[in-house]
């Protein structure tokens, strides 16, 4: 059978308890069908703390050897000094991202029906952020002068590149081609951020020219928030900047039944370099350690996994055991870990239903 080399970085907080459960159900659903060989890397800030190593030369090229990545969270105790600014967040997550050429960040939400979503009729809700994932406010382009002073001066400089702009939005619409309603949003904030706002707008109507099948709108990313509440039925594909991307799937996670929910994947579509697959949520450390974070969005990115390394029917038992697990869920609080062992033997029956 088919092998994959697969990197797991359990990372912080919730990160273990919900890995464990999403390479449950991988096992299960890849028994006799992948050959999942699993290297562990215990990076986070528990080393960080003890080792001061985040992410080495050795780490990196360690995980460049993989088919793919599988991270829970990262992030340690919020209160603790020494990880202060994101230190873990930025040297490990995102520098990950930037090295491995993770290009597109692929959030997909849906709606499923029998799962409370806190808006009363959010109808047929089935779209996907596509995130841009190495440029943008995040690449640490900026700085602070005569720091805690009342003179402090203190730059972030949003980077957009021509080059990284189009490919993303060329994959976006390459996505919404190969879905029913064949619809792009792009959101930003032309209206103010006017030099990267155009870049992004010219972007989408010269490669938009290419796609003619591909209806195109375009959302102020604040009136966006407006539309993901009161009518998320309206998005098909929206492909937007990291950090707008960044805030708008957390409020998607939210409208689709909880941030537990909602799966992750940092593309390299080159496939130069592995492809990380992790939760949208972070290390929850209000829950951490007590077995109730919701592993399905770790099931989920292990179903986006599957699809990336060519395993769609893999990926589409893993989707159905989800749906079962979610129409089944009741009043009664499970633990993660039961969570886990249910969507699994859903998702082994799955398999079976299809072979
Ligand atoms: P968070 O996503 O960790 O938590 C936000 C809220 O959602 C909390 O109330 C938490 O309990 C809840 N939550 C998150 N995941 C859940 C799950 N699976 N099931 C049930 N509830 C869940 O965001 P935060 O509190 O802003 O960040 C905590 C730490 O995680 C920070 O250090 C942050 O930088 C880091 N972080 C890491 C990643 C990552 O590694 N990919 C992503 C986001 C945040
Ligand atoms: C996410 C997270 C990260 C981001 C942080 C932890 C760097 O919030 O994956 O959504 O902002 O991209
Ligand atoms: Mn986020």
């Amino acid at each position: 059978s088919q092998t994959l080399k697969l990197a797991v970085i359990r990372g912080d907080g919730i990160g273990p308890e919900v890995v464990d459960e999403a390479l449950k159900v991988l096992h299960a659903v890849a028994d006799g069908e992948l050959d999942v060989q699993e290297t562990p890397f215990s990076l986070g800030a528990e080393r960080f703390l003890a080792t001061g190593d985040i992410l080495t030369e050795d780490d990196m090229a360690a995980l460049a050897a993989h088919d793919a990545i599988l991270l829970g969270a990262v992030g340690g105790d919020p209160r603790d000094p020494r990880l202060a600014g994101g230190i873990i967040e930025r040297g490990l997550l995102l520098k990950l991202r930037f090295a491995f050429d993770h290009y597109v960040n692929l959030r997909p939400t849906k709606v499923h029906a029998a799962v409370g979503s806190p808006l009363a009729d959010p109808g047929e809700v089935d779209f996907v952020v596509v995130r841009e994932g190495t440029e943008g406010p995040y690449v640490g382009n900026g700085g602070a002068i005569r720091v805690d002073t009342p003179h402090e001066i203190a730059t972030e400089v949003s980077l957009n590149t021509a080059h990284g702009v189009e490919r993303v939005v060329r994959y976006a619409f390459d996505l919404a081609m190969r879905r029913p309603r064949k619809h792009l949003t792009l959101v930003h904030k032309s209206n103010v951020l006017v030099h990267a706002g155009s870049l992004w707008q010219r972007t989408v109507a010269a490669v938009g020219a290419e796609y003619p099948d591909v209806t195109v709108d375009y959302q102020h990313v604040d009136a966006v928030t407006i539309h993901m509440v009161r009518e998320p039925s309206r998005f098909d594909v929206i492909v937007t900047d990291n950090l707008f991307g960044d805030i708008i799937t957390d409020l998607a996670g939210a409208i689709s039944g909880g941030i537990g929910l909602a799966a992750s994947g940092n593309l390299n579509p080159d496939a130069t370099f592995p492809s990380m697959f992790e939760p949208v949520h972070g290390s929850a450390p209000d829950i951490a350690g007590q077995q109730l974070a919701d592993p399905t969005a770790a099931v989920l990115s292990v179903a986006l996994l599957l699809d990336h390394v060519g395993r769609a029917d893999l990926a589409a038992a893993v989707t159905r055991a989800v749906e079962a697990d979610l129409a089944d869920r009741s009043t009664t609080r499970r633990s993660t870990a039961q969570i886990g062992d249910a969507i699994a033997g859903a998702a082994a029956a799955a398999r079976t239903t299809t072979a």
